[in-house]
């Protein structure tokens, strides 16, 4: 009897536990404000105590190693940080996607571990190519979408033409939910649409602390006077104008990743963005069941543990070579040093050592429930996608895979490394930093595959740093790749291009690298009588662009 009451205790504490999480990741494109509002949701929330803090982070990461002054050097984030923080009652997951497309297999798989996303658009530039893209991954996951349009303070684009913008080129409802006020320098504020209310913002100093806010309502006075009759009572009707034109907002249908609610606001200053937090919490979901390759469902609050790892990350410092596998928690409670199952170790393992991840800072970490990320030191045990549990044996979904389009010989420089250049290069694919590892059929040269070039220069700068491997990458005139099925007496038959490779997978399959689509194109046509199968390697990227 005391047994059971207990147990009902602890599914009660884990229910609470995953509704009062949202795990979440911001989408934009470079320079929309992603930092910049990250910075002031820490700033609301109180986890820091200026603004200015993540970015300061920020700089002091790109002294570390080489690889950090690349990513300095191209102005883009390879790596990607876990923020948590709590704000009115609830643990917020943060998860950072990194920007640049050559790591969209990254941001893919970052996107999978979370349950919604917020968009931030430039108010000047609305929806602009790496939107999209992240966007289009969203959409194929039905992921719900806030849309927070940033920078009203600077010179913008009209709001109807923003909401118009988002319906055409991403092809859904946008719902405004506020309303600006002003804009440029005259931007004072928003509109509430929803409680209708107008929150007016005073600007501080370089906007390091909290904005302090006026609520009134729209005939305000003081409002009046800070606007001028005439900006004032074009408000008053792009108002009323809403309340019959606007798409009208629908929680299920933003809950299907079916309707986005916008909100206005300027990150740098801090309008907008505390009731941007509130709504974040009201709207976003809590964890949500996920789906195992058995087409069942895990639900989050259920007493056993189950965790996928969706990213593996090499510590930057090369005085520690560790890596951090990046685990998120799907149902039950996690507990330091807890014994789980791993279909690669019948023995099991046991999960020491885990960290929260503030910025670059590691957290030893008790315990966490679902929608948390925690990160594990790595040696070597994990590999992307890897579903860890307890009870009965549960597999998620593979994360999925980029078709590989590059294509590279790689050389070990000084064969005395030879050991260190293997394991380095495993354990990189391993971690998804590269995509594939082929041997071709009569060398002993491994041959590379990436999504973009840059990851070949990632590659090389990892091996340098982590493994002191010196390597020289050759790159092949390859630009697509295929798995080939069939029966050996049905493959001799097939006249292969001249100028095809033939190379073994990690699995031993036969790959296939051909010179140009249409190359494989004509050769797939021609012996489509046959019994052969042309299988991707995963799925394009602009399949997702
Ligand atoms: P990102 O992470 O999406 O790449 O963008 P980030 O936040 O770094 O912001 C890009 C630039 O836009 C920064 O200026 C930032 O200060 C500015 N910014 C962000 N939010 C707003 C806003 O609400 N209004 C205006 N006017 N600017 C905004 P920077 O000059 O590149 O950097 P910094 O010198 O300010 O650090």
């Amino acid at each position: 009897m005391e047994q059971r009451s207990s147990e009902a205790n602890t599914s009660k504490e884990l229910k609470a536990q995953v509704d009062r999480r949202r795990t979440f990741a911001i989408i934009s494109h470079p320079d929309a404000g992603k930092t910049t509002l990250t910075e002031k949701l820490l700033l609301y929330s109180n986890a820091v105590d200026l603004a200015g803090s993540v970015r300061t982070r920020k700089n002091q990461r790109h002294a570390t190693s080489d690889w950090m002054t690349m990513e300095q050097e191209r102005g883009i984030s390879i790596t990607s940080t876990v923020l948590q923080f709590d704000y009115d009652g609830h643990t917020i997951n943060l998860l950072d996607t990194p920007g640049h497309q050559d790591f969209s297999e990254d941001t893919y798989r970052t996107l999978i571990a979370v349950d919604s996303a917020v968009m931030v658009l430039d108010a000047a530039k609305g929806i602009e190519a790496q939107t999209r893209k992240l966007f289009e991954v969203c959409r194929m996951r039905h992921i719900p979408i806030l849309t927070f349009i940033n920078k009203m303070d600077h010179m913008a684009r009209e709001p109807l033409e923003l909401l118009d913008e988002i319906e055409d080129i991403l092809g859904i409802p946008a719902a405004a939910m506020n309303w600006p006020i002003g804009d440029g320098p005259t931007f004072q504020g928003v509109y509430d649409l929803i409680n209708k209310r107008v929150l007016r913002f005073s600007r501080t100093e370089h906007g390091q602390r909290k904005a302090p806010l006026t609520v009134s309502d729209v005939d305000d006075p003081k409002l009046v006077e800070a606007l001028g009759d005439k900006a004032h009572s074009t408000l008053r009707e792009e108002i009323e104008l809403l309340s019959v034109a606007g798409a009208t907002f629908d929680e299920e249908q933003y809950r299907q990743g079916n309707m986005t609610p916008v909100y206005f606001g300027s990150a740098l200053n801090n309008f907008g963005v505390e009731p941007f937090l509130q709504e974040l919490i009201r709207l976003a979901p809590p964890p949500q069941p996920r789906q195992t390759i058995k087409e069942t469902t895990i639900d989050p609050a259920q007493a056993a543990f189950s965790a996928f790892v969706f990213k593996i990350q090499a510590n930057m410092n090369p005085k520690h070579r560790d890596s951090v596998a990046f685990v998120r928690i799907c149902s039950g409670k996690f507990e330091k040093d807890m014994a789980v199952e791993h279909p690669r170790y019948p023995k099991g393992l046991r999960l020491t050592r885990p960290y929260q991840l503030f910025a670059k800072e590691r957290v030893s970490l008790e315990e966490a429930y679902p929608g948390d990320v925690v990160g594990l030191a790595n040696p070597g045990l994990f590999a992307i996608g890897d579903t860890l549990y307890t009870g009965t044996p549960v597999e998620f979904q593979p994360l999925p895979r980029f078709q590989p389009e590059f294509f590279a010989a790689v050389r070990n420089k000084d064969s005395s490394k030879h050991k260190q250049f293997h394991k380095g290069l495993d354990q990189l694919v391993r971690e998804g930093a590269i995509q594939r590892l082929f041997r071709a059929d009569q060398s002993h040269v491994p041959l590379l595959a990436a999504v973009g070039e840059l990851q070949f220069q990632v590659l090389e700068a990892r091996l340098a740093t982590e493994y002191n491997v010196q390597i020289e990458i050759e790159f092949l005139p390859y630009t697509a790749a295929k798995r080939i099925i069939g029966n050996a007496e049905t493959l001799e038959k097939v006249a292969w291009p001249n100028r095809a490779m033939h190379v073994i997978d990690e699995e031993d399959n036969p790959v296939v690298l051909f010179g140009s689509e249409w190359e494989l194109r004509f050769c797939r046509d021609k012996h489509a009588h046959l019994d052969v199968r042309f299988e991707d390697l995963g799925f394009t990227a602009d399949a997702a662009s």
